[in-house]
């Protein structure tokens, strides 16, 4: 039996504590650590855990039952307490985004190599069916070299949203929608068609007069061989549609699920590639679904590589990479300079402090509540 202890049961612990009570044969959920002890209890009755609350996640590290940590706290918290528990020798797993630097990120990775422990860091969106076939697709190479990607991470968010105390900060949330909002894509993105060489990008604040950080940013990835990657992060777009849209020489394909493919006819003037499409759909549709998917499916991943001494598919070095190109965002648009990958240790965006030194505040926050009386959220 894996015995798991939860830090901070806000808003996402649901998603791990309802997870972690789906695989009950495997796991047991013995603690909860939360600076609110209300929220700590109302989350420990709900779901009938019989759990113990602790207010300083720090009592739990020497605690020999608990094996396996979710960390469900605002981001600019997650490297201490990673790092803490995993030099306890426990397993970690960090909610997104990884840290609120690369700094922080590389202390994680760190420890998790000193003590040999996991860390996996939640990108749950990958552990959807139709991600899996994309990338099961992309694996095959049947479109050809990728020339250009689309990443549209469009979400919408009210003006009420950079409220909650730790939001809407570079101190305590790390950046705007590129960061706690595209991560998810943009993990994605990195995972199915590696990382460019060469980042330029814009970020601006449209409608959140409320908050420091962007609301919108629009980059530019060009890879080594000259394809290019668009990707724009938003909390400005109403109805949420997002997508991945890889084009190939020969074909492109995305998530929501479309394929095309063209051949030239002989003056240049494009025919649909019916044989190339059907290879291409035939591969799509013969990967099995995924049995657990979100976050049960990244939960399964990790309870299956304590059990089974494994791997599990989003490690920190998988976290790092989204958060170097999520950096190379912020530090391109605030010195309005294409950015080189890899970002060196000498960027002026490496540590927290020459994030807080060097980002721009777009407007001061003027408000500040410690919790939603609805605390419900959409992923
Ligand atoms: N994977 C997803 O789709 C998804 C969705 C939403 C949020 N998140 C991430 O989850 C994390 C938490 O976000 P949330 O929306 O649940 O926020 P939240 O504010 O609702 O919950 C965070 C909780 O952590 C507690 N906390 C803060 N510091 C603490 C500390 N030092 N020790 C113990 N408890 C502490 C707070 O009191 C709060 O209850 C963030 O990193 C966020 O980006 C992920």
């Amino acid at each position: 039996m894996i015995n798991v202890a939860i830090i901070g049961t806000g808003a996402i612990a649901p998603s791990h504590i309802e997870a972690y009570k789906h695989f009950s044969e495997k796991c047991k959920v013995i603690a909860v650590c939360d600076l609110y002890p209300e929220k700590a209890k109302k989350a420990l009755e709900h779901y009938n855990l019989g759990a113990e609350f602790v207010k300083d996640y720090k009592e739990l590290l020497e605690r020999p039952d608990i094996d396996l940590v979710s960390v469900c706290t605002p981001p600019y918290t997650h490297s201490q307490i990673a790092v803490d528990f995993l030099d306890a020798g426990k397993h970690v797993i960090v909610e997104k985004p990884m840290a609120s630097s690369l700094e922080e990120c590389d202390a994680m990775n760190e420890a998790a190599e000193r003590s040999g422990k996991i860390l996996s860091v939640i990108a749950q969106n990958r552990f959807r069916t139709p991600m899996m076939k994309l990338k099961n697709v992309l694996d095959t190479k049947l479109m050809g070299p990728i020339l250009h990607t689309q990443v549209d991470s469009f979400w919408w968010r009210g003006h009420s949203y950079y409220d909650l105390w730790w939001r809407g900060t570079w101190e305590k949330e790390g950046g705007g929608c590129t960061l706690n909002h595209a991560v998810h894509h943009i993990d994605i993105f990195q995972w199915m068609n590696g990382m460019p060489s060469e980042i330029t990008a814009v970020t601006s604040n449209t409608a959140h007069d409320n908050a420091e950080v962007e609301d919108i940013s629009i980059a530019i990835g060009r890879y080594d061989d000259g394809a290019l990657a668009q990707i724009t992060s938003s909390v400005v777009h109403h109805g949420e549609e997002q997508q991945l849209i890889f084009q190939g020489k020969n074909a492109r394909v995305s998530s929501p699920w479309k394929l095309k493919a063209s051949k030239s006819r002989g003056n240049g003037f494009p025919e649909e590639d019916k044989d190339l499409e059907d290879k291409i759909q035939k591969v799509y549709d013969e990967q099995p679904d995924l049995e657990f998917e979100g976050h049960p499916g990244q939960i399964l991943d990790v309870l299956t590589a304590i059990e089974e001494n494994k791997q599990v598919l989003v490690d920190g070095r998988q976290g790092r990479r989204t958060l170097e190109l999520i950096t190379a965002i912020y530090q391109s648009a605030t010195l309005k300079k294409p950015v080189a990958l890899p970002l060196k240790t000498d960027s002026p965006f490496y540590t927290r402090d020459g994030i807080l030194k060097n980002a721009p505040h777009f407007y001061e926050k003027t408000k500040t509540i410690e919790n939603f009386s609805d605390n419900t959220i959409t992923t």
